[in-house]
């Protein structure tokens, strides 16, 4: 865990330009898309914000919502922090999904867009989501995907293992982003993530997906167990 908080912090300062690079612009349009997905009226946690994207995007939206952007990084934190004034009333707290600082049945929506594969345990982390969010509350994950198309595969191998790489050397930061492309590569197809969801308390209303399946969106409710 605390690996992954290190890579976060080294690479805060650059991570927004070398996400604009990477995703060729492309990532602020699909959280667009996936803060439009629902009415975030009520309380809303980010989890594993980062720069806090998401939690600016649905309180710009949604003003009446209330927002808390949740990240154990504090560098990534503080370049959230420095994106909001005191009139947004977004609150950033540092804290690991594996452990969320808040009371049972908190949220109305709990949102995570290219977090999920970064904590230490997918199941742990869901288990907290499932206790801090409200029965039938919503939540939604925005996540790169394993692809089984071989056509896709192809291409995706020589973005994954010579684009981004060349990028994160261009920055000075290679292991950081071979670290991070290690960290998509493992993860699952969407029909193994949503296996996982429904057997951790989440019952799966939908997935979108997002260029050629590269990144799908779960939207799920929270059924309790
Ligand atoms: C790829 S960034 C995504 C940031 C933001 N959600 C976005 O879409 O731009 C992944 C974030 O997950 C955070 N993270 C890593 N491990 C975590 C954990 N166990 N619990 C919560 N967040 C974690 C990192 O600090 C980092 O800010």
């Amino acid at each position: 865990m605390s690996n992954t908080k290190k890579t976060f912090d080294s690479i805060s300062s650059k991570y927004n330009l070398i996400n604009n690079i990477i995703s060729l612009g492309m990532h602020l349009k699909w959280k667009n898309n996936f803060t439009n997905l629902l009415e975030f009226n009520g309380s809303v946690l980010d989890v594993a914000t980062g720069t806090g994207d998401i939690a600016i995007m649905v309180k710009k939206k949604y003003p009446n919502s209330d927002v808390i952007g949740l990240d154990p990084s504090e560098k990534m934190l503080q370049i959230a922090n420095s994106r909001v004034t005191n009139e947004h009333k977004i609150k950033f707290v540092q804290g690991y999904c594996e452990n969320i600082p808040f009371d049972d049945s908190y949220f109305d929506f709990i949102t995570i867009t290219f977090g999920i594969r970064n904590t230490k345990s997918i199941v742990d982390s869901l288990k907290e989501i499932n206790r801090v969010l409200k029965k039938n509350g919503t939540f939604l994950i925005m996540e790169f995907s394993k692809n089984n198309n071989i056509l896709v595969k192809f291409f995706y191998k020589i973005y994954l293992h010579l684009f981004i790489p060349f990028i994160g050397l261009l920055f000075g930061k290679f292991s950081e982003y071979n670290h991070l492309v290690s960290t998509i590569e493992s993860f699952y197809t969407p029909e193994e993530m949503n296996k996982i969801l429904e057997k951790n308390g989440f019952k799966v209303k939908r997935n979108i997906r997002y260029n050629l399946g590269l990144v799908t969106v779960y939207v799920a409710n929270n059924v309790k167990f």
